[in-house]
């Protein structure tokens, strides 16, 4: 299990003093905190050799393209990928997905299948290919507890459906989806199958080999990383036979003036210097996560939840999804009758210094077709405690005492 007593030390951030008080981070499904291990990777590529990869040989340089690439392997092992080129560097997961819906295969008639409450990350670049290419997009319809039916993912599916795109854990309201199964079916219509796993890498063990996930898109500044970096993971067969998506340097083996000759996945992929501090930083955060484990990380995460879903229900608030904290990992989404869900955190962030997200969180979809304004959304990770919770939950108590 978890201490977060323990692992609180590591994150110079939690011991500043904000306005006087401690800061009780819990938006921690936008951005987590920075360990000092993750820091300090970084700041050593900048203070001690920040050269380029890939291209120059001289000694800060070749330290880059050694660090770069034991980076490229930390993330393989982290989601058990099965060589390490079938990992791609990123800027975000956002991109990832762009990446796979710009250089897959897909034409006029070819079926695109997601969830109804998917991030816009996965929502938007398969609206831009229905309309620049006549890709069709579908949703499948959630239980009324925002779990996956899928029986209504049966029903949708049929040889037009080329892939099945979907939210891994939701960040609406922590859900993860019994992606092995999704998989199957999407396999045995040779349909591909990706995952956005934004919000499931951070909290819980991916195995895309014991997934047979086709694509798996992640963003490293949700696991205790650098912020602009992401990774899309792709089964090497597949990779090869994607189109380049960006083009530039250190993408060609050669070029002339009428012709350019690729290099394999994932050079063809990483268009450009790249992002050298931020690859790094994710190798650091990778090996920090798994020094902790990710089974107690989840664990520790859905304790918290039991605790402030009760709360939260005890003055009256409403959470979104199902009942059960365990199927909502470390995220807590509610409305309070009566208030204003950008009131609720901006009051919180007042009184406690309690930071949580209101709003749509990129969800605008599934609120929108609900007539909601949006959420207050607390999300916790390995370092938040019962007393922040405590703390969070008289603060509502406070307000609901004030305006309610
Ligand atoms: N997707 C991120 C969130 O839910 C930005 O906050």
């Amino acid at each position: 299990m978890v201490d977060p007593y323990k692992t609180r030390e590591d994150y110079p951030v939690l011991s500043l003093k904000v306005e006087g008080k401690n800061p009780i981070y819990f938006d921690n499904a936008c951005m987590t905190l920075k360990p000092r291990q993750v820091i300090e990777a970084i700041e050593d590529y900048y203070n001690t050799y920040p050269g380029c990869g890939g291209r120059s040989a001289h000694k800060f340089a070749l330290k880059v393209t050694m660090r770069y690439d034991e980076a490229r392997e930390k993330l393989q092992g982290f989601v058990n990928a099965s060589r390490k080129e079938e990992i791609i560097f990123t800027k975000n997961a956002t991109e990832a997905i762009n990446l796979v819906a710009n250089s897959l295969w897909l034409k006029e008639g070819d079926m695109v299948l997601t969830t109804d409450k998917e991030h816009n990350s996965n929502l938007v670049p398969w609206h831009l290919l229905r309309d620049r290419k006549g890709v069709i997009h579908e949703v499948v319809p959630s239980n009324p507890d925002n779990t996956f039916n899928i029986e209504n993912l049966k029903e949708k599916m049929s040889r037009k459906v080329k892939l099945v795109s979907l939210v891994h854990t939701s960040n609406l309201d922590g859900v993860t989806v019994p992606a092995r199964e999704i998989i199957e079916i999407a396999h045995d219509y040779d349909a591909l199958a990706m995952l956005d796993g934004a919000q499931s890498t951070p909290h819980r063990e991916v195995d895309v080999q014991g997934l047979d996930v086709d694509f798996f898109a992640l963003s490293v500044h949700k696991m205790a990383g650098p912020t602009g970096m992401g990774v899309l993971y792709g089964k090497y067969g597949l990779l090869e036979n994607l189109e380049p998506f960006l083009g530039g340097g250190d993408t060609v083996q050669q070029t002339s003036y009428t012709r350019s000759e690729f290099l394999p996945p994932p050079e063809k992929f990483e268009a450009g210097l790249q992002n050298y501090a931020g690859a790094i930083g994710a190798g650091a955060a990778v090996d920090y996560l798994a020094s902790i484990g990710m089974e107690e990380i989840h664990e520790h995460e859905v304790s918290l939840n039991r605790y402030i879903s009760k709360g939260l229900w005890n003055l009256g608030a409403e959470i979104i999804g199902p009942e059960d904290p365990a199927l909502r990992g470390g995220i807590v989404s509610f409305t309070i009758p009566g208030l204003d869900v950008h009131d609720i955190a901006m009051f919180v962030d007042e009184m406690a210094n309690v930071m949580i997200r209101s709003g749509m969180h990129c969800v605008h979809s599934w609120f929108t077709a609900r007539g909601m304004k949006g959420s207050a959304r607390a999300s916790v990770y390995l370092y938040n405690t019962k007393e922040e919770a405590k703390i969070f939950l008289e603060s509502i108590g406070q307000m609901k005492e004030i305006l309610g």
